[in-house]
């Protein structure tokens, strides 16, 4: 086979209380094509096609030339063509999206050498966060952990009746930014808080308990150290409670917001961004649901 497409959700890490840990795969997608040729070219279309880089340095061609690496061969040439629907720089795992872009095309380029656990390892020491990585390739809700250099996932059954607006603000936010005003050290309570809410918030998701979801997002890990650089987001999360969503949180290290809605969605999408526009910034929501399948490969040719 010469030519492959990947099709690859995004993904809303966190939910509140699961720092590093949870995630939720979301019905918006990148997808990749990965043709071998001679010499490396890379296409992109939609989100990030005016800033993202067209050479060796881009990410795709990085992930792809990894999965060779790890197989012994030399990638000579590849041309890349992306079509993105997620933004980048948002918090909705468009990074994740790319590395697993290229290490799963690579990977059906290579006949499928390698075992998807090993692909989730190699981008998790590449990419860096499992929580975006597990969910953008299980699809679902994953509950994903590092152990002793591998990553253990597991993947649950959602509650059918959720439905998810996200805010998505005219800005971008870089991970590493929002994780330097995070303090190093959590004290017990806090760390009992959070804890306590995100084993309840996956019982709430798995279960249906929609009445726990509002208690069970509250987080004081990185939420409100985050509000300083997001200062618009108290209103937001507000303003997505009085229309009557059942939870919210920042999505990832931000910008974007998640929120949990069951038939509000529209309303509580709209609110949210009528709270952001009141504080100046510009944005868009859209109604997602939860990506049940995660990435898929396509053998083109
Ligand atoms: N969990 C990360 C953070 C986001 O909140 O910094 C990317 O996975």
């Amino acid at each position: 086979m010469k030519r492959v497409r990947v099709t690859v959700p995004a993904s809303s890490a966190n939910l509140g209380p699961g720092f590093d840990v949870l995630g939720l795969a979301l019905t918006l997608e990148n997808v990749f094509e990965l043709e071998e040729v001679e010499g490396f070219s890379v296409d992109v279309a939609g989100e990030g096609a005016l800033t993202l880089p067209r050479g060796k340095e881009n990410v795709v061609v990085r992930g792809a030339a990894a999965v060779y690496a790890a197989l012994g061969r030399q990638l000579t040439g590849l041309r890349v063509r992306q079509t993105n629907a997620i933004p980048p720089g948002r918090g909705l795992g468009s990074s994740a999206t790319a590395w697993l872009g290229g290490m799963l095309g690579a990977n059906a380029l290579c006949k499928g050498a390698l075992p998807l656990e090993a692909i989730l390892e190699m981008a998790v020491r590449e990419e860096g966060h499992p929580d975006n990585l597990a969910a953008a390739l299980y699809g679902g809700l994953t509950i994903a952990c590092l152990d002793d250099g591998h990553v253990r996932v597991l993947k649950l059954p959602l509650a059918s009746n959720l439905r998810f607006p996200v805010l998505i603000p005219d800005l971008e936010a870089k991970t590493v930014t929002a994780r330097a005003v995070l303090p190093s050290h959590l004290s017990r309570e806090d760390g009992v808080f959070n804890l306590a809410r995100a084993c309840i918030l996956v019982g709430a998701l798995t279960l249906g308990r929609p009445d726990l979801l509002r208690s069970a997002m509250a987080d004081r890990w990185h939420q409100p150290y985050r509000l300083a650089l997001f200062p618009w987001l108290a209103a937001v999360f507000q303003a997505a409670q009085e229309a009557g969503a059942l939870g919210w949180a920042l999505s990832g290290a931000g910008p974007s917001v998640l929120a949990i809605t069951g038939e509000d969605a529209e309303k509580v999408g709209a609110a949210m961004l009528g709270a952001l526009e009141r504080s100046g910034i510009t944005g868009r929501a859209r109604v997602l649901g939860a990506a049940e399948l995660g990435s898929r490969v396509e053998i083109l040719s």
